[in-house]
């Protein structure tokens, strides 16, 4: 495709390094937004008058019939041009002639592809939120039917206190509803306008950036024109609240692995969502949550990607900032896949309360509670705690539980205990007893789904 800049030219750009240029392989789905970009900088130039009417006119049916032909596979993008800026330039004036060269006019591709990432990740950002808070609708869901499912509750990976799944799933909601948060914020702070910046210096036709940005929706225009072209910050922002949405994804998948395991078996996943070994044929593997956690390296990848291509980046724009789309891209696409396997895996797979009770009961999680109740017959705390330590290495040594060991062993630790530390020390004591705000409790966790309920809908 011959260059739009070859007048200051006498030669043909070389082969490889127009390959090496040319973005058009990954920019090429901003298609919507260039256009949609276009049509509004049209409209400004025909009604400023810095373009004849017509033209603007012509320009903008002739941008909605390469649109459509995009859309219908009629116009195939063409792997050798520089970008989608100049290829949908070039078929526009191949199609409409003259008035389709007044486009450009008082616009540089700086501005253009400033406007379009802005436009491109706010539509994305839309998307992933709505994933995010379907996956939150889902976990509150499973969460409403577990208020009684105790398990363990770890430190260390080691039982600590009982807790209930209702509870543990509750966790990852409020990590997701910050995440959506994130996004909100990330999308508010990038919804200005950068169109009229020019190539970094604005420009002598007498443009109206105002009306542009709004015709975009956009809040406001960029206050700064160097700022406008040269700034990605919105783009490290997003990559970085995507950063830290995989790392709860994959902190999450990590515990499903771990649960999915005869160790554990805790919960199953459903055949559609688990996968098989080549060789072993009992093997049910949750490659899913595996893939997730490795994706959250290249996420994470990616962000580091932007920081540092911008680090050494004078003002205003450098080609070193093509780079940001790949890498952007590549953090949408992936944690979009992740967010639409991760839900329904999770909304499918079983669950083994059974097992999950049996961990809970078998590892001694409620020590604190016998501590608690010498506690409240009026033992200091760490004189209760020293003693409760004590039956528990007895009960190891014995093959015991603090629910199977004898009460006269109680006794002999401590004369305060009576047959009622059964009843203190049941795991339905120990868990709705934990009534605090933000507790496992049933009652505690019903609050705490409501509240999330009210912070969803308010997101939606
Ligand atoms: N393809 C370029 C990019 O993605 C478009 C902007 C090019 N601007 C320029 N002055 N060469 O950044």
């Amino acid at each position: 495709m011959a260059k739009m800049w070859a007048g200051r030219f006498s030669k043909e750009v070389d082969e490889t390094v127009n390959a090496f240029n040319s973005s058009i392989a990954f920019d090429a789905r901003m298609y919507q937004q260039d256009i949609r970009g276009s049509i509004a900088h049209a409209t400004m130039l025909g009604e400023q008058g810095i373009i004849p009417k017509e033209d603007a006119q012509a320009i903008i049916a002739g941008l909605q019939e390469i649109l459509a032909d995009i859309e219908s596979g009629a116009l195939l993008f063409d792997p050798t041009a520089e970008d989608i800026h100049m290829f949908i330039e070039a078929e526009l004036t191949k199609r409409i002639g003259d008035a389709g060269k007044r486009l450009h006019t008082a616009r540089s591709r700086n501005d253009q592809v400033a406007l379009d990432i802005r436009l491109t990740l706010r539509d994305e950002i839309r998307e992933i939120r709505a994933l995010v808070q379907q996956l939150v609708q889902t976990l509150i869901t499973l969460a409403q039917q577990h208020t009684m499912t105790i398990l363990p509750g770890y430190t260390h990976l080691q039982r600590a206190q009982p807790v209930t799944l209702a509870h543990h799933l509750m966790a990852y909601v409020w990590m997701l509803l910050r995440d959506d948060e994130r996004l909100a914020d990330t999308a508010k702070r990038m919804n200005y306008s950068p169109l009229g910046a020019g190539a970094l210096a604005g420009t002598t036709y007498p443009i109206d950036r105002r009306q542009t940005a709004q015709l975009l929706e956009f809040t406001a225009p960029v206050p700064n024109s160097l700022d406008a072209v040269s700034d990605r910050d919105f783009c490290v922002e997003m990559a970085s609240a995507l950063s830290l949405l995989m790392v709860h994804l994959s902190r999450f998948s990590e515990e499903i692995i771990l649960w999915c395991s005869w160790e554990f078996k805790f919960i199953e996943l459903d055949d559609a969502y688990a996968t098989g070994s080549s060789i072993m044929p009992q093997k049910k593997n949750p490659d899913v949550t595996e893939l997730i956690r490795g994706k959250t390296g290249r996420v994470i990848g990616d962000l580091t990607t932007l920081l540092t291509m911008l680090k050494g980046l004078p003002l205003a724009y450098n080609k070193d900032m093509q780079e940001d789309k790949e890498a952007i891209f590549d953090a949408v696409d992936n944690v979009k896949l992740c967010l639409r396997t991760f839900d329904p895996m999770l909304a499918t797979m079983r669950v083994y309360k059974e097992t999950m009770r049996a961990a809970a009961a078998k590892g001694f999680i409620n020590a604190t509670d016998c501590a608690d109740y010498l506690v409240k017959k009026g033992l200091p705390f760490r004189d209760a705690y020293k003693i409760t330590g004590g039956l528990v290495a007895q009960c190891i040594q014995e093959g015991l539980t603090l629910e199977t060991l004898p009460i006269a062993a109680y006794r002999e630790a401590c004369d305060a205990f009576d047959e009622d530390v059964f009843d203190a020390i049941a795991l339905e004591t120990c868990l709705n007893g934990r009534i605090s705000e933000g507790g496992p409790s049933a009652e505690a966790v019903k609050q705490q789904i409501a509240a999330a309920q009210a912070a969803l809908a308010a997101a939606q």
